[in-house]
C-alpha cells in the first residue's frame, strides 16, 4: 500500500500526540495523585436534620484524622470555618440544601461538585500553616461570588498550648 510522505508524517505526529494526551493522563493519576471524587452516598437534602449533617462541623477522630462536615447553601458554607493543628488529615463530607455548588480549598487537592440529594467525600492532609480559602466554584445565584469558607491550620505552638490544661485535669483528678 502506498502512503504518501506527507501523509506518513502527519499519521506519526497523531498517533505521538495521542499518546503525550495519554501518558499526561497516567502521570496526573500516578505521580500526582488527582483523582475525580465521586459521588459516595445519597442524602434527603429536605431532611438534613435527621442526617449525619444534623450538627455540620469539625470532629477530631483521634491521631490526627478529622472529619468535617459541610453544607453549602446559596451563599455560604455552614460552619464557614474550621481550625485544625498542622499536620491533620482531613475528611471532607459535603452536601447541599438548595442548588449545585462547589467546593475547592485554596493550594490543596480538594475541589469537587456539591449536587443536593448526593454526598462528595474528599480527604487531604493540611502540612502548612497558614488560612485556606474555601470557594464554591459553580455558579448558583447572583451571590456565588461571595461564597466562601476558610480553613485555618495552626502551627505547632497551638497544640503545645492544649498540653498543660490536659496535665490540668489529670493533677485534679489524680488527687
Ligand atoms: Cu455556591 Cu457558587
Amino acid at each position: 500500500m502506498h502512503v504518501d510522505p506527507l501523509e506518513r508524517i502527519w499519521m506519526i505526529i497523531s498517533v505521538a500526540v495521542l499518546g503525550v494526551f495519554f501518558a499526561a493522563l497516567v502521570a496526573g493519576a500516578v505521580v500526582f495523585d488527582v483523582r475525580l471524587p465521586g459521588p459516595v452516598a445519597r442524602v434527603d437534602p429536605l431532611d438534613l436534620g435527621n442526617t449525619e449533617f444534623a450538627e455540620p462541623g469539625l470532629r477530631n477522630m483521634g491521631n490526627g484524622e478529622y472529619t468535617a462536615h459541610f453544607i453549602a447553601q446559596m451563599w455560604a458554607f455552614t460552619p464557614t470555618e474550621i481550625e485544625v493543628p498542622v499536620g491533620s488529615h482531613v475528611t471532607f463530607i459535603v452536601t447541599s440544601r438548595d442548588v449545585t455548588h462547589g467546593f475547592l480549598i485554596e493550594r490543596h487537592n480538594i475541589n469537587f461538585m456539591v449536587i443536593p440529594g448526593q454526598i462528595s467525600r474528599q480527604s487531604v492532609t493540611f502540612n502548612e500553616e497558614g488560612v485556606f480559602y474555601i470557594y464554591c466554584n459553580e455558579f448558583c445565584g447572583t451571590q456565588h461570588h461571595v461564597m466562601q469558607g476558610r480553613v485555618i491550620v495552626t502551627g505547632e505552638s497551638a497544640i503545645v498550648e492544649e498540653e498543660p490544661v490536659l496535665d490540668e485535669v489529670a493533677l485534679v483528678t489524680g488527687e
